[in-house]
């Protein structure tokens, strides 16, 4: 595995190493040393042509704490925002030796495009591509919902994850269902007619329009961000009816399992799809899903760049 593109690019192998891998960072950073030497020398480009707290922030603090030299590009203040297309950019960062290329980006494929392209020799990591992927936010979503419900390791067989909210436009979603399907969780997603994508009645999940009857038999709860800067149509009647049916609210937590957990990958919409009462109660574990982050993409930036994983998941030195 040479790039990180896609959840579905993942064995049931390789997904287990580096959650298994992510927990061992996590393990070294409570410590009080938390940074390793093993990227030393290496060079890590975050190219964020879209804005980005958690992940941008995240990858930065990963990539220092393996030890590597970090060039943080952002859209804004740069020439790409003269024009400049995503090839100059890649090329001119080549130019200045990258070994890892973390990009985000506004168009679907975008990662796939620079992996495929003579563009940077390096390893490419997608940090989220249009409305296709978030392959990392899956990963730490997965060992979020391992570490509560599986006490930190094996599989996700057994648990039921219930989606919510804005499917069609939701690039953690998709990554989401790939992960958790082949973890071995059910995944169900509930949203209005309008906002799940055409097909995703061909996807491993199943699909409800009613969120009332889904809170009880599910183990967590992802919220989604309803991402009104991609919506040209109108997809719902109002904000107030959107939240009436598919909001998590302190009503519906009463209908939560006492041991589910409520999710969200942020940024929140408060008071839309989460109330804040929700987002900040003690069965949400929202900003342990960032502290999480950290250890993931040190676990992907250390089996990507100082071992090659094999097929089987194994990482040779
Ligand atoms: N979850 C997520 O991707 O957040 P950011 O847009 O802040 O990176």
């Amino acid at each position: 595995m040479r790039h990180l593109l896609s959840t579905s690019d993942l064995t049931y192998t390789q997904a287990i190493r580096i959650l298994d891998t992510a927990a061992e960072m996590a393990r070294i950073s409570e410590g009080p040393v938390k940074k390793l030497p093993t990227l030393r020398g290496r060079t890590i480009v975050n190219l964020f042509f879209e804005d980005s707290t958690r992940t941008r922030i995240s990858f930065e603090a990963a990539a220092k704490r393996l030890s590597a030299d970090v060039i943080n590009f952002s859209a804004k203040g740069s020439s790409a925002s003269k024009g400049e297309s995503l090839k100059d950019t890649a090329q001119t960062l080549q130019a200045m030796g990258a070994d890892a290329v973390i990009l985000r980006h506004s168009a679907s494929g975008a990662a796939q495009r620079l992996a495929n392209s003579h563009w940077t020799s390096g390893s490419v990591i997608n940090a989220g591509d249009g409305t296709h992927e978030h392959p990392t936010q899956a990963l730490l979503d997965a060992f979020t919902i391992r570490q509560h419900l599986r006490v930190g390791t094996g599989d996700l067989r057994g648990l039921t994850i219930a989606i919510v909210g804005d499917i069609l436009h939701s690039r953690v979603a998709r990554s989401d269902v790939h992960l958790l399907s082949l973890l071995g969780a059910q995944v169900i997603l509930v949203a209005p007619p309008t906002l799940l994508p055409i097909g995703a009645s061909t996807w491993p999940v199943q699909i409800s329009y009613d969120f009332d009857s889904v809170l009880p038999l599910v183990d967590a709860v992802m919220m989604l961000r309803v991402q009104q800067e991609r919506m040209s149509d109108f997809f719902f009647p109002t904000a107030r009816e959107y939240s009436h049916y598919y909001g998590l609210n302190a009503d519906r937590l009463k209908k939560m399992k006492p041991t589910a957990i409520i999710m969200h990958p942020g940024p929140m919409n408060r008071g839309l799809e989460i109330t804040a009462e929700c987002a900040d109660s003690a069965r949400s574990v929202i900003l342990e899903q960032v502290t999480n982050g950290v250890s993931v993409r040190m676990a992907v930036l250390y089996l990507l760049l100082a071992g090659a994983p094999s097929e089987d998941g194994e990482i040779t030195q």
